[in-house]
């Protein structure tokens, strides 16, 4: 699988972790994210990672800040864009079957390594579930669209 990862100045060394991990485990990791502890933006790493995923160039992302939440917030503001924070693999699973989310996103600040690939494994395991989901998920987009 295509996998875009990005973080800011606060997750450069869990993204390094989860990059190694990823590889390993035989995807394609594409790193947008910064490699220097020097302050940077969240915002503009979760808005590349939503570009790459909206063009073909990845499949799904992960994107990793202090908490995981200002890197949901900023790229669910990109149409096409389904990003959920994890804090733990029950949810992970879940936003894949159910919410067909295309990117996770969780907290260097709020957990380890070992949950971080707990989290990873159970996303990326999982399938989209169709049926009453898909078209929940199809509710979701018609807000995106229609307001
Ligand atoms: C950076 O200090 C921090 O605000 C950021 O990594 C993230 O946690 C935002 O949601």
């Amino acid at each position: 699988m295509k996998i875009v990862i990005g973080n800011d100045h606060a997750a450069v060394a869990m993204k390094k972790q989860v990059s190694e991990y990823l590889a390993d485990q035989g995807h394609e990791v594409i790193n947008i994210g910064i490699d220097q502890e020097e302050r940077c933006n969240y915002p503009d790493y979760a808005k590349k990672a939503a570009e790459y995923i909206n063009a073909g160039k990845a499949d799904v992302g992960v994107l990793i800040c202090g908490t995981g939440a200002g890197m949901a917030i900023a790229a669910n503001k990109v149409k096409g864009i389904r990003a959920v924070v994890c804090s733990e693999p029950v949810t992970a699973r879940l936003a894949r079957e159910h919410n067909h989310a295309n990117i996770i996103t969780f907290g260097a600040r709020v957990i380890g390594i070992e949950m971080a690939i707990a989290i990873l494994d159970a996303y990326l395991n999982a399938e989209e579930l169709g049926g009453r989901h898909a078209e929940r998920v199809g509710l979701i987009t018609q807000i995106e669209e229609k307001g």
